[in-house]
């Protein structure tokens, strides 16, 4: 899967999808009733174009904020947006989340927005998240389990954009957007063949609890694509 070509288009896709803006909205909602504490540490993991990573140093100034992606474009365009914004508590580390060099026991709130479905090794992952966070730490995941209905999808943005902008805007959208509809072939090409995870929510689920999260709250969202959990690291009871 080629992130880098993905990047150049991605939030022509993130900012017209209205089932990816709920997502958003949604966060905004979560980050609401949760408190971090002053000089907190929020780590966001396959964090692409800062879609989250950007709203969670808007939402958390007093926060340190670590956006990691292993694709140099991506965090070139997530850079690129926080200095427009003027965002100075955000850091941004080129890596991969399979082995994140970053020190254990360290960070309140961790996120992963459809990122551990392509990362290649998601138990691992999982498990590496899981030490990165301090006791009683929060976690929050949204990741794709189904496969992409292409078709499904070019319907749904299209019926949106045609009632909200008209014609012209909706077509000359679609023909920039072409490169998403490839990147997405290829997404389902490799979801097809197991080389990207799929999974129902209650095998998310599992696959969480394995890696030793308590799971508050597990739904799905993004239209049934996608499943979403809100984790807690519990502190150990001496
Ligand atoms: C679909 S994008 C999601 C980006 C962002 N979280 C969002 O919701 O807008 C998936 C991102 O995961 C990153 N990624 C995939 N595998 C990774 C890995 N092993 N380590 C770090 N980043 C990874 C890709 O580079 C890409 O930016």
């Amino acid at each position: 899967m080629n992130w880098t070509q993905y990047a150049k288009v991605y939030d022509l896709m993130a900012d017209r999808n209205p089932a990816y803006q709920q997502l958003l909205k949604d966060f905004c909602a979560y980050m609401a009733d949760l408190c971090i504490p002053i000089d907190g540490i929020i780590l966001d993991l396959g964090a692409g174009t800062g879609q989250f990573s950007l709203l969670a140093a808007q939402y958390y100034p007093h926060c340190k904020i670590i956006h990691m992606d292993q694709d140099a474009e991506m965090i070139a365009r997530a850079k690129e947006k926080a200095e427009a914004l003027n965002l100075t508590n955000i850091e941004f580390i080129c890596g991969d989340i399979c082995s994140p060099q970053l020190q254990n026991g360290t960070v309140q709130l961790l996120l992963s927005i459809h990122c551990l479905y392509a990362c290649g090794h998601h138990n691992q992952a999982l498990a590496q998240a899981f030490l990165k966070i301090a006791p009683d730490g929060n976690a929050y995941f949204i990741d794709p389990g189904r496969c992409i209905d292409i078709r499904d999808w070019s319907i749904y943005i299209f019926k949106h954009l045609l009632k909200s902008r008209g014609l012209i805007y909706t077509v000359t959208t679609f023909i920039r957007g072409l490169p998403v509809a490839r990147s997405n072939r290829t997404i389902l090409k490799l979801q097809k063949e197991g080389t990207y995870w799929t999974h129902t929510s209650e095998q998310f689920g599992n696959a969480l609890n394995q890696a030793g999260f308590t799971v508050n709250k597990l739904d799905t969202c993004y239209r049934g694509y996608s499943d979403r959990a809100i984790c807690k690291k519990k502190a150990l009871v001496v």
